[in-house]
């Protein structure tokens, strides 16, 4: 069966009500019980790990037996697992929804499977709706789920010539205005902004996301790896967050308590080396390469040693978007490590 114009419109409010969840460990999701004339019953969303997931919190607001019959219209396939907070597709089915409309499906080991369970309980599941705009809210935490690690996006600005800095180091700015707005938006909907010594010591970087001067609402948690000291005076250390400092060159171990942290959207900001090592290690998922039309030449390359000795082993990217920003242009590229998914 298609979806109705009324399970459409009731899955962008999902959508919306899912960004109103905090950015966790856990995914953001919205949910509507829609009555089968289409009016919408109740709304709800997730709040974050230990508390209702959407769908129950969608229920919660309404007296037994209301969602009888129903539509539920949720971002992300119910839930299978008991967790801390019960399945969701029993929940579901207790209610009594007749059916259920969801954007993507969880590829959880154990989370996974809600939809054939609600199937097997003879409620009608229909997948699918509004998937691109779901994944592109919650497809970092899919890729985690997956990898069992936080999703890495790896951000540089380049030369025409495919350099990073001046012969000197110098790189501010190679790109222009709009090109760093842009920056500044995608560092605001990442959980950690990251870099190596090696920027913090050449650059003195703030990491933070702002609008213009003012700091923006969201902001990414700053990383530094590397033996080196940073300096007591650093810009980053004024962030509104505490930075974290990984004395370590090992990217797994980083990655691996960042999702400790819950920290699951990582932005890899640092300069060549850190790029290249993140590549290298096949950590980075998306890459995002801002183009200049300008020509620095010189020995800084965007990028160093990624493990490629011969064009055999070139390291092939999806480019899921090219955007004109300025005279720049943005190059938005999945890796095969995403691609794969
Ligand atoms: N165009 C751009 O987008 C852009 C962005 C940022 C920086 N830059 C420019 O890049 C230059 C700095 O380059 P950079 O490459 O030195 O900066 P970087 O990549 O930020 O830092 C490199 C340092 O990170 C540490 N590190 C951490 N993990 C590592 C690993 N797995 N492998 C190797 N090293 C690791 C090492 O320092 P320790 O010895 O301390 O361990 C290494 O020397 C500056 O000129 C800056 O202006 C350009």
């Amino acid at each position: 069966m298609a979806h109705s114009p009324a399970e459409r419109q009731a899955m962008q409010r999902a959508l919306e009500l899912a960004r109103r969840g905090p950015r966790s460990r856990n995914p953001q999701v919205g949910a509507l019980i829609l009555s089968p004339d289409g009016d919408v019953l109740a709304e709800g969303w997730h709040r974050g790990a230990g508390t209702a997931h959407a769908e129950v919190d969608a229920l919660s607001h309404l007296p037994e037996g209301a969602a009888r019959g129903a539509t539920a219209i949720v971002t992300l396939e119910p839930c299978n697992h008991t967790g801390r907070t019960g399945p969701c597709s029993e929940a579901l089915i207790r209610a009594g929804v007749a059916r259920v409309v969801y954007a993507l499906d969880d590829p959880g080991e154990t989370s996974g499977g809600g939809g054939d369970r609600l199937r097997a309980a003879g409620v009608d599941v229909e997948p699918g709706l509004l998937r691109d705009e779901a994944r592109e809210l919650i497809g970092p935490w899919i890729t985690a789920m997956r990898l069992g690690r936080p999703h890495v996006t790896v951000k540089w600005a380049q030369s025409l010539d495919g350099r990073a800095a001046a012969a000197d180091g110098s790189s501010q700015w190679i790109t222009g205005p709009a090109a760093r707005a842009d920056v500044h938006a995608r560092r605001a909907a990442a959980d950690a902004i990251v870099v190596g010594t090696g920027t913090v010591l050449a650059d003195d970087p703030a990491l933070t996301a702002r609008d213009g001067d003012a700091l923006r609402a969201e902001q990414p948690v700053p990383v530094v790896i590397g033996a080196r000291e940073t300096p007591a005076d650093a810009a980053l250390r004024r962030h509104p967050h505490e930075p974290l400092f990984y004395d370590t060159h090992d990217l797994e171990f980083v990655l691996a308590d960042l999702w400790d942290h819950g920290l699951h959207r990582v932005f890899v900001e640092g300069g060549p080396t850190l790029a290249s090592a993140f590549i290298a290690a096949g950590c980075a998922d998306t890459v995002l390469a801002y183009v200049a039309p300008v020509l620095l030449g010189g020995p800084r390359l965007a990028l160093t040693d990624v493990g490629v000795p011969s064009i055999d082993a070139a390291i092939r990217l999806a480019v899921t978007d090219r955007i004109p920003l300025g005279d720049d242009t943005l190059y938005v590229c999945e890796t095969p490590t995403e691609g794969a998914r």
